[in-house]
Order: C-alpha cells, then sequence, then structure tokens
C-alpha cells in the first residue's frame, strides 16, 4: 500500500516572469520524475517565494502545464541573511518510495546534505560508448572516473588464469576468495591491479569480456566489488559507468542516465576498436559477442543491466560520444553551478 509522503524542493530564478516560470516548472518536473510520480499520485504542491520575486507565482506557472493537482503559493517573511531569489516548494504526494528531495541550483547550498559530493550514474549495455562518454564527462566536470566493467574483467581474467568454468559459480567463489583487486590513478587514468600487478592491458581481449560477463552473475563476485564502487563514491564526487551503477550500486546518485544503442551499432564501435588495438577480430563475431553479452547481462538473476526507473535514457544510434557527453555536462551543470 502507497503511504503518503512529503517531498520538498528548491530553486533560485531570476525576477522575471519566464525565469520563474522556467525554474517552477522544473523544479516540479525532477521531483516527479526522481519520485517516479504522475499526477494521480499527488495531493498538492505548496510553493513558498522570497519576497524579492514578484514576478509570477510558481503554482501559476505550473498550473499552465496543465498539472491536474491542488496548487498553492505564499510568500516568505525577508529574512536577514538568508538566500535570495528562491522558490521552495512542498509536494504531498503517494508512494512506496522515500521521498528524493531536489535542490537545484544556488538552493542546493540550503541542503549541505545533498551537496557537496554528487554522483553520476552511466549504465547501459556493452559498446553503448559508456567509458568514452565517461572519460569525457569527467574530464570536463572535474570528477573521478570509475570503469567498474573493469574489475569484472580483472576477475574475470583470474578465473581464466586458474583455468576455472566462468558460469560455474562455486569453482569461480573459490578461485576468488584470496583475491585482492585494487584501482589506482594514474595521471588521471585508472589501472586495475590484480594481486598489486597491472593487469590494465591485459583485460580488454573478447575472451575475457565473455569471462567477465559470466562472473558477473555469481552472486560472491558482485558482493566482493560493492564497497571497492560505494567507497569511491563517498570520497569524491565521480561518475561511475556499468549496468547495476542506478539500480544497486548507488541508489540514491543524484544524476543517473542510461545509454543505448542497437546491437548493430555497438558491435561497429568495439570491432573498429578491437582492430584499431590490433586485435584479429570480425564483425560477426564482435555482434555475436555483443548478443550473448546483452542477453547474460540483462538475465541474470542478480543486479541485471536493466535502466532504473529515475534514469534519463540516452540512444546514441545518431549521437557521437562528444554529443552525449555535452548532453549529460549540461544537465548535470544545470543543476550544481
Ligand atoms: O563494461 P564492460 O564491457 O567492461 O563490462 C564487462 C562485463 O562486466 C559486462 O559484460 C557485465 C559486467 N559488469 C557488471 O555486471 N556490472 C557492472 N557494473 C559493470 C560490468
Amino acid at each position: 500500500m502507497k503511504k503518503l509522503i512529503s517531498i520538498r524542493g528548491a530553486v533560485t530564478a531570476a525576477n522575471t516572469r519566464s525565469d520563474i516560470a522556467y525554474k517552477s516548472r522544473k523544479l516540479v518536473d525532477r521531483i516527479y520524475f526522481k519520485n517516479g510520480l504522475t499526477d494521480a499520485d499527488v495531493v498538492n504542491a505548496v510553493f513558498s517565494v522570497t519576497s524579492d520575486l514578484t514576478a509570477e507565482y510558481p503554482a501559476h506557472a505550473v498550473r499552465e502545464t496543465g498539472r491536474d493537482i491542488a496548487l498553492f503559493s505564499c510568500a516568505e517573511p525577508n529574512i536577514d541573511g538568508t538566500l535570495r531569489g528562491c522558490i521552495r516548494v512542498m509536494i504531498t504526494a503517494y508512494s512506496n518510495e522515500k521521498p528524493r528531495h531536489i535542490y537545484l541550483g544556488k538552493a542546493r547550498t540550503l541542503r549541505p546534505d545533498l551537496t557537496g559530493v554528487y554522483s553520476i550514474a552511466l549504465d547501459g549495455p556493452s559498446g553503448a560508448g559508456k567509458s568514452t562518454v565517461a572519460k569525457q564527462v569527467a574530464k570536463r566536470l572535474g570528477l573521478t572516473y570509475l570503469d567498474t566493467g573493469a574489475l569484472y574483467r580483472t576477475l574475470g581474467l583470474k578465473c581464466l588464469d586458474c583455468g576455472v568454468g566462468t558460469k560455474n559459480a562455486s569453482a569461480v567463489e573459490k578461485c576468488l576468495k584470496s583475491v585482492e583487486v585494487g584501482i589506482e590513478y594514474a595521471d588521471g587514468v585508472q589501472r586495475v591491479l590484480l594481486d598489486g600487478s597491472d593487469v590494465s592491458g591485459r583485460i580488454r581481449t573478447p575472451e575475457v569480456s565473455m569471462a567477465a560477463s559470466d562472473v558477473s552473475a555469481v552472486p560472491y563476485v558482485r558482493e566482493k566489488l560493492l564497497d571497492i564502487q560505494r567507497d569511491a563514491a563517498k570520497k569524491s564526487s565521480v561518475i561511475l559507468d556499468g549496468r547495476d551503477i542506478g539500480t544497486v550500486v548507488l541508489p540514491d546518485a543524484e544524476f543517473k542516465f542510461y545509454l543505448t544503442a542497437s546491437a548493430q551499432v555497438r558491435a561497429k564501435r568495439r570491432y573498429d576498436e578491437l582492430i584499431g588495438k590490433g586485435q584479429d577480430v570480425t564483425l560477426d563475431g564482435v555482434l555475436r559477442d555483443v548478443n550473448e553479452r546483452d542477453k547474460n547481462d540483462s538475465t541474470r538473476k542478480i543486479a541485471p543491466l536493466k535502466r532504473a526507473f529515475d534514469a534519463v535514457e540516452i540512444n546514441s544510434d545518431e549521437l557521437t560520444a562528444e554529443q552525449v557527453a555535452d548532453f549529460i555536462v549540461d544537465y548535470v551543470s544545470e543543476d550544481t553551478e
């Protein structure tokens, strides 16, 4: 049974009719999206505005979008030293989820617990371009980038080295029992360590890709890699790419994106990448691997590949990695600057 929750939010705006309208609508849309709400779930939305905002009622602007909920606006008293140009909202709704409060722009300073360090979850199937995009976004926003697939690849590699069947859960667990996986950054580039040795080069083969996909279905493997991923997000602002970042690893990530592309487009990209590295592969072979890994990754019992309900989906069939990175940087910057 859904219960009543209160969700808060705030945003700053210039004192013009259009800016107040735009920011109020954006705030409400973002609250709906991040909390998985529709008008049918919402009881009411009450706005308050600081006394320097006089050009428009937020409730009026939201009403114009056709939202069929009870809306109300009121003015806040003028209190010295508080944030100016601020629109606040309290939305009461029926939900099964815990409330996700939204603070945008300068209003983020009102909630130190929600500000400072933030995380971006970037999930999607193999070959969608996640790592290329994540590297660009990390560079432009000054974030730490963690390629979580590299961690699964490292454990897949270890199993191949041990000669155990990568689909055999108990053999995989036995082989990995005392193995240490580490991450290091050299000149901003991530290196993965297997028992202290750098294996970053060895993990990029089709054989290791399949092994990683196989071992990633083993509960022990997922459990073993959980802390290393969550710890990275505690220390600094991060972008993590993977399959279950928005759903399992960082369900509370401030920003979530799900990057897709058709299997053909993804296979061609991966093929070009492998050929560029001098590997002996065929396009048909790579397409077969892509389809098999998609099936493996999305049908496994724990933490399958799937879009988080509050992730923004981006189809990159017709977009370059740079265009996808532009979209993410703009989206995040609009909320954090
Ligand atoms: O992103 P990649 O191709 O390097 O990932 C290799 C495999 O690791 C992928 O087929 C599934 C698994 N993986 C996962 O299960 N969860 C993640 N967060 C990242 C990768």
